[in-house]
């Protein structure tokens, strides 16, 4: 199994390029099934989720090619699939497959509105919380969906096809929105979601069904309103950039200092991250390339952060704070309330000699002057990274172990790294 080596105490300088949003990425691959026509998506991010997302679409009759690299292409431009679902042979989501990425579970959503039914393997436990599906049920429920549970599956059908209705989460779930939005727009009639999440990949995903023919407005706000239409169209789109790659690099150069332009970063798609990074001490600056990220001699202040739906402080930078907490000059608080169990990195983290001590939802973090290199084990995406993020400051030698977890979810993070001056590589075997 690979490993990642890191030798720490290098200061980042340079340029990284932010790759296409691995969570916008999969449900816009995921609604190429709610049309019979060829979908374009350019700047896919190469990652491991992806891959298994090309298989699993690939076994319900889904062809995708890959364009080969063009003139002036680089190694980090984004990779563009051409998506054609003109030909479901199979409405049936397997155990073995959705089992390994619970985004595939979204597929229930276009298979059921554009086929009439749906069998799809529940998703299962997960390592940061409970994660159920209770809310996507619902969801398709209130369009008119029988939902139908089977020895592990999700049978979902509406044989004379979905009918529009209103959707009102209790709470504010992605999932659960994306699959609202996917089958509302094939449904007959107008749907109202209420209380739905405002996150940008929900905006992006949107953005590419209206090139579809769908009638959505209102994404990115709480209430969102579609127009079913009859059929949607083949569409050319563009994936927004990956905001929480983007916090995760300017967390690194925060913690390690330097001075990084994250190219193709959209400052608004994070302003939560950047106003806490900016009273950390970092200093923030919007360029026509993207966001340049510095900390140069100034200390690194503690913060006191609540991880909430954006646009609050998402919970997928929760980690990655945590690590340059642990180099603050005093005590910071981070309360994560979106899942109930993702301090897996705490113990890792202390294992590099940081001071950190938790209380239910909350995690207090005494500042230590420096950090120690050290075997830690990754043990989900983004507990993972926090732990590269800590080893690039610790004295000495880390080595990450389980990295296939960084895989997932960060394209060719140690070339990015390294090409910023970091010492970095990754150990297989
Ligand atoms: C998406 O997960 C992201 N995944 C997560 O990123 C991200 O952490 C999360 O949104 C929150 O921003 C993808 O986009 C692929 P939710 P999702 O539905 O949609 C509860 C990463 O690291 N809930 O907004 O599954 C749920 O248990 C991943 O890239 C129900 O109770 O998150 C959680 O506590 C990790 N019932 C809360 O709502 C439901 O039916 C928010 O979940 C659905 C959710």
């Amino acid at each position: 199994m690979d490993r990642i080596r890191i030798t720490g105490g290098r200061k980042l300088n340079g340029s990284i390029p932010i790759s296409g949003a691995k969570n916008a990425t999969l449900p816009l691959m995921i609604a190429s099934l709610l049309t019979d026509q060829v979908l374009v998506l350019e700047n896919v991010p190469r990652l491991a989720d992806v891959n298994l997302l090309q298989r699993i679409l690939g076994n319900h009759g889904v062809d995708i090619t890959v364009n080969g690299k063009r003139v002036g292409e680089t190694q980090y431009d984004g990779q563009t699939l051409h998506i054609n679902a003109g030909n479901i042979i199979d409405t049936t989501a397997p155990y073995e497959l959705v089992s390994r990425m619970r985004a595939s579970f979204w597929v229930i959503a276009p298979l059921v509105a554009r086929m009439g039914q749906a069998r799809v393997s529940m998703p299962g436990g997960c390592a940061i919380g409970t994660r159920p599906v209770d809310l996507l049920l619902m969801a398709l429920s209130s369009l008119g969906a029988e939902i139908e549970i089977d020895r592990g599956y999700v049978i979902a059908r509406a044989p004379d096809g979905l009918k529009g209705g209103t959707i009102a989460f209790p709470k504010v779930t992605v999932s659960g929105t994306h699959v609202a939005v996917m089958a509302a727009s094939l449904a007959r009639g107008s749907t109202v979601i209420e209380n739905a999440a405002r996150e940008p990949e929900i905006g992006d995903v949107a953005d590419c069904l209206n090139k579809m023919g769908a009638k959505i407005s209102g994404a990115g706000t709480s209430r969102i309103v579609i127009e079913g239409v009859p059929k949607l169209t083949g569409a050319r789109h563009r994936v927004v950039p990956d905001r929480i790659e983007t916090g995760t690099y300017a967390m690194a150069v925060a913690m390690t200092g330097g001075d990084v332009v994250l190219e193709n970063a959209r400052p608004e798609l994070l302003q939560a991250a950047f106003d806490v990074l900016a009273h950390v001490g970092v200093e923030v600056t919007p360029t026509n390339a993207g966001v340049r990220v510095a900390r140069n001699g100034s200390g690194i202040a503690p913060v006191e952060v609540t991880t909430s739906p954006f646009p609050g402080f998402p919970t997928d930078l929760q980690a990655q704070l945590m690590a340059l907490m642990t180099r603050a000059k005093g005590t910071s608080r981070i309360t994560e309330t979106i899942f109930e169990n993702r301090f897996m990195h705490v113990q890792e983290l202390v294992r590099l000699g940081a001071h950190i001590a938790l209380d239910g939802e909350c995690a207090t973090i005494e500042g230590v002057e420096t950090l120690t290199g050290a075997p830690v084990m990754a043990t989900d995406l983004r507990a993972s990274v926090s732990l590269v993020i800590a080893a690039l400051a610790a004295e000495g030698e880390t080595m990450v172990h389980r990295v296939y977890h960084l895989d997932r979810g960060f394209e060719r993070l140690e070339d990015k790294l390294s090409a910023c001056g970091a010492a970095i590589e990754r150990v297989s075997g």
